[in-house]
C-alpha cells in the first residue's frame, strides 16, 4: 500500500545490486512512496547492468558510479545528483558491506590485516566518507534523513561474521558521533537500522548463514524481518513522521534482539538431548 510518504522528497540510495538487494527493495518501496532517487554502486558491480533494470522502475532514475571508499567518488555523486535531481538531498540511504576476509574464508583468528582494513574501510568508514562529504558540500536538507544499515554481530558474537563485527561496531558509533555533530549542525539525522539476517549477496557469504537465518527466524517471536519489511522501515525513517528520531541504532529484527531463548529453540534442544519436554 503507498501513502505518499515521501512525496516532494529526493535521495540517493546506494548498494543495489540485484533483485535480493535490501536497497534493491528500499529504492522500488521509496519511488511507491512517490520520492525521487539517484541509484549508486561500485563502478565494478554497476558493470552487472542489473541496476539499470531498477532505474527502469525507479521512473528511469539516474544511475552514478561511486566507490564508496573514494571521497573524489563520493564528492562527484554528491554533485551530480544535486545537478539531476535540482535539489539538496532529503534521504540517503548507505547498503554497502563487503568483507574480503569473508569472501575468502579467512578466519577471525588468523585474519589477514590488509583485508582486515579494507573491510573496514568499505563497511563502516564509508559511512564517515559520505557524511563528511555531505556536510562539506552542504547537500542535505535540514531535517534531512541519513541510514546505514546494520548487523546484531555489532554487540554479540556471531563466529562467521568475522571482522564485519568490528566493521559494524565502529559503523553504528559513526552514526552515533556524526549524528550528534550533524544534528546540531544542519539538524541532519544519522540512524542505523539493525536488521534480521536476510537472503542476499552479502548475507549469503556469511559462513553458517543458513543456520544462523534459521536459529534467528525460530527465536524472534515475529520472525524474521524481511527485505520487504526492511524497505518500509527506511521509507518511514526517511519520511517527516520519524523526524526526532536520530543518533540510535533501531532494531528491526521480529524481537530477536531483546529474545534470551524460545520455546521452539528450548524443543529443539530437548529434542536433540532425547530429552522430552514439560
Ligand atoms: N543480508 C543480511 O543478512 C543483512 C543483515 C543485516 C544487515 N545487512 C546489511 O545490509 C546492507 C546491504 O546488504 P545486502 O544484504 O542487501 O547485500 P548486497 O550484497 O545486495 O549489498 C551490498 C552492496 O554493497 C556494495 N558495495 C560493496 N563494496 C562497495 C564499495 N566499495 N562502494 C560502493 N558499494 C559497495 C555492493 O556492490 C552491494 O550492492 C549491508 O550493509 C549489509 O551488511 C545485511
Amino acid at each position: 500500500m503507498a501513502y505518499q510518504l515521501l512525496k516532494g522528497k529526493k535521495g540517493i540510495i546506494f548498494g543495489a545490486l540485484d533483485e535480493r538487494s535490501i536497497a534493491w527493495k528500499t529504492a522500488l518501496r521509496v519511488c511507491e512512496e512517490g520520492g525521487e532517487i539517484v541509484l549508486t554502486n561500485a563502478p565494478i558491480a554497476l558493470r552487472m547492468g542489473k541496476i539499470n533494470e531498477l532505474a527502469q522502475q525507479c521512473n528511469n532514475a539516474q544511475v552514478i558510479p561511486a566507490d564508496a571508499t573514494s571521497v573524489e567518488d563520493l564528492e562527484n555523486l554528491l554533485n551530480k545528483s544535486m545537478e539531476i535531481l535540482g535539489v539538496k538531498l532529503d534521504f540517503v540511504l548507505h547498503s554497502i558491506g563487503m568483507s574480503p576476509n569473508v569472501r575468502k574464508a579467512i578466519p577471525y583468528t588468523n585474519t589477514n590485516y590488509d583485508n582486515f582494513l579494507k573491510t573496514l574501510d568499505i563497511s563502516a568508514l564509508s559511512l564517515h566518507k559520505l557524511l563528511q562529504s555531505c556536510m562539506k558540500l552542504d547537500a542535505v536538507n535540514e531535517w534531512g534523513s541519513v541510514l546505514a544499515l546494520t548487523y546484531i554481530a555489532a554487540q554479540r558474537t556471531f563466529p562467521g561474521y568475522n571482522d564485519m563485527a568490528e566493521a559494524k561496531a565502529l559503523m553504528e558509533s559513526i552514526a552515533r558521533s556524526f549524528g550528534y555533530h550533524y544534528g546540531f549542525a544542519k539538524k541532519v539525522r544519522v540512524n542505523t537500522i539493525s536488521q534480521s539476517p536476510t537472503i542476499t549477496t552479502a548475507g549469503s557469504g556469511v559462513s553458517g548463514f543458513d543456520a544462523f537465518f534459521e536459529y534467528a527466524n525460530k527465536m524472534s517471536p515475529l520472525g524474521n524481518a524481511t527485505s520487504d519489511d526492511c524497505a518500509n522501515y527506511c521509507v518511514s525513517m526517511f519520511s517527516d513522521l520519524t523526524r526526532m528520531v536520530t543518533m540510535q541504532n533501531l532494531f528491526h529484527d521480529g524481537g530477536f534482539s531483546n529474545t534470551g531463548v524460545s520455546q521452539a529453540i528450548v524443543e529443539e534442544m530437548q529434542k536433540a538431548a532425547g530429552v522430552s519436554g514439560s
